[in-house]
C-alpha cells in the first residue's frame, strides 16, 4: 500500500507545482534548420549568414569587440553552413558578373552577403572570391544610379530608395572599408555612414519617429513597414559596430555617435506602438483594434527588437529594456513546435500576412538575431 501512495502524492505535487516555462525559451535548432531549408532570394541568404554568424561564433561577428577585425577566423571557426551558402552562391555565379547572385532588379540585395563572402575569403585565401568582392563593390560604387545627394540606388534601373537598402549595402561597404585597412578602407566607412545619412533624410518622418518604406523612383509606400524598420535599425547597426571595431574607431566618432541615435529614433518610435502581448505590427502606427488596416508581425518585432538589444549593449542604457523582453516573448511563443516562426508578413507582398501554411525566410533569421543580441546584452551586464 505505501509505494502506490507515495507515487500518487508525487504526482499530485507535480501537478500543483508545475516547472516554471522559461518565456523566453524557443528551439533555436529548429528555427535554425528551417531557416537555411527555406532562403532563396538575395537577401535571405544575407540576413541567414549573418544570423548563422551571430548564433553560432558570435567571435566572428561585428558585435565582437574583441575579435571582429581582423576577423580571427584562423581561431574561431566559421559555421559550416555559412561557408557552403557562400560557395554554393558564388561558384553558381556566371563568371564576371558584377554582382554575387541575381538580385531580381535590385542593386542593394545582392551586397546583403558580402560580409560573409568576405570572411569566408579570409579562411579560403581564395582570390577568387576577393575578385567577386571588389567586382560587387564597384558596381554599387560606379554603376548603380545616385540620387543627387549621393545616396546609391536600392534599384538598377532607377533611382529609388528602399529602408531594406540599409541592411544590404551599408554594412557591405563598412565591412570591405574595415578588412581592407588603409586610407582606402576608411573612405569606404565613411561612405557607408555617408549612405545612412543621405537615406535618412529621405525616409525617417521624425513624427512618429519612424521610417517610410519606398521613396523617390516611380512608385512610393509611404507606410511605416516594421519590417523595414527593422532593416533600417538593424543595418545601421551593423555600419556602427563595424566603424567602432575598425582602425578608424577615432577618426570616425561622431558618426558612431550619429548611427546610435538613428538607431534609437527607429526603436523609440516602434515601441510607442507596442501591442499589450508585446507584438509590434506590420504597418507600426496603424493599427486599430477591430480593423484590419494592419496586423500583429512577429518579422518586424524580431528584427526591431534584435536592433533594440544591440543598442542596449553598445550604449550601457536600458531604457528599452521593458519593452524589448515583452517582445521577445511574443515571437519565442509564436514559434511553434516544429520551429516555425508563426504570424509574420508575407515579405513579398510587404501588406498581408502570410498565409497557413507559408513561412517566411527573414521571420526565421530575424527571430535567430534577436536570440544572439539578446544574449550578448545579458553577457554584458
Ligand atoms: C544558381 O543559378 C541558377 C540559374 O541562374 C538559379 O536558378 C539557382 O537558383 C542558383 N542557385 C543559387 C544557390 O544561387
Ligand atoms: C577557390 O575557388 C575555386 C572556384 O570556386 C574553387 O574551385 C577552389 O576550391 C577554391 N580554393 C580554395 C583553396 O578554397
Ligand atoms: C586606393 O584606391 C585607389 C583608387 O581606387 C587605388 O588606385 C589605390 O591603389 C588604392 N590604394 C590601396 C592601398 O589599396
Ligand atoms: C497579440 O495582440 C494582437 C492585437 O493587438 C493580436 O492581433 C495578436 O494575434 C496577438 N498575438 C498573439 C500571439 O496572441
Ligand atoms: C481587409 O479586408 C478587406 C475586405 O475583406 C480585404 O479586401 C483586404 O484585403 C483586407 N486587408 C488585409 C490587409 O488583410
Amino acid at each position: 500500500m505505501a509505494l502506490p501512495f507515495l507515487l500518487v502524492s508525487f504526482v499530485s505535487v507535480a501537478l500543483a507545482f508545475p516547472a516554471p516555462r522559461d518565456l523566453f525559451h524557443f528551439d533555436v535548432n529548429a528555427v535554425t534548420a528551417n531557416a537555411i531549408a527555406i532562403a532563396s532570394h538575395s537577401w535571405e541568404y544575407g540576413a541567414l549568414t549573418e544570423a548563422l554568424i551571430e548564433v553560432q561564433q558570435p567571435q566572428l561577428s561585428v558585435f565582437s569587440t574583441e575579435s571582429a577585425f581582423p576577423p580571427q577566423s584562423d581561431k574561431y571557426n566559421i559555421p559550416n553552413t555559412v561557408v557552403s551558402v557562400i560557395r554554393s552562391i558564388l561558384n553558381n555565379e556566371t563568371a564576371g558578373s558584377p554582382t554575387f547572385i541575381n538580385g531580381d532588379g535590385a542593386a542593394g540585395d545582392p551586397a546583403s552577403i558580402g560580409p560573409a563572402v568576405l570572411l569566408v575569403n579570409t579562411v579560403e585565401k581564395n582570390q577568387t572570391w576577393a575578385a567577386d568582392a571588389e567586382r560587387q563593390l564597384n558596381h554599387l560604387l560606379y554603376d548603380v544610379p545616385r540620387s543627387p545627394a549621393g545616396g546609391i540606388s536600392q534599384r538598377e534601373s532607377e533611382v529609388q530608395f528602399w529602408a531594406d537598402f540599409m541592411y544590404m549595402v551599408p554594412p557591405f561597404l563598412a565591412y570591405y572599408g574595415a578588412i581592407e585597412g588603409s586610407d582606402n578602407g576608411t573612405a569606404l566607412l565613411q561612405e557607408a555612414y555617408k549612405q545612412c545619412s543621405v537615406y535618412r533624410s529621405v525616409l525617417y518622418d521624425a513624427n512618429p519617429s519612424l521610417w517610410e518604406h519606398i521613396k523617390l523612383g516611380s512608385f512610393s509606400l509611404t507606410q511605416h513597414w516594421g519590417t523595414g524598420n527593422g532593416w533600417a535599425a538593424l543595418g545601421m547597426m551593423r555600419v556602427y559596430a563595424t566603424i567602432k571595431q575598425s582602425k578608424a574607431a577615432d577618426q570616425l566618432s561622431s558618426e558612431q555617435d550619429d548611427l546610435l541615435v538613428w538607431v534609437d529614433e527607429i526603436v523609440t518610435g516602434a515601441y510607442k506602438f507596442q501591442g499589450t502581448n508585446g507584438t509590434l505590427y506590420n504597418y507600426l502606427d496603424q493599427y486599430t483594434p477591430g480593423s484590419n488596416a494592419t496586423f500583429a508581425d512577429t518579422a518586424g518585432t524580431a528584427s526591431i527588437t534584435a536592433a533594440a538589444y544591440r543598442y542596449m549593449t553598445a550604449t550601457g542604457d536600458a531604457k528599452h529594456l521593458v519593452a524589448a523582453e515583452r517582445a521577445y516573448q511574443l515571437v519565442a511563443a509564436s514559434v511553434d513546435a516544429d520551429g516555425w516562426v508563426l504570424n509574420a508578413v508575407d515579405p513579398l507582398t510587404f501588406s498581408t500576412p502570410l498565409q497557413p501554411g507559408n513561412h517566411s525566410p527573414e521571420a526565421q533569421s530575424f527571430a535567430l538575431m534577436m536570440k544572439a543580441a539578446r544574449d550578448a546584452y545579458q553577457a554584458s551586464l
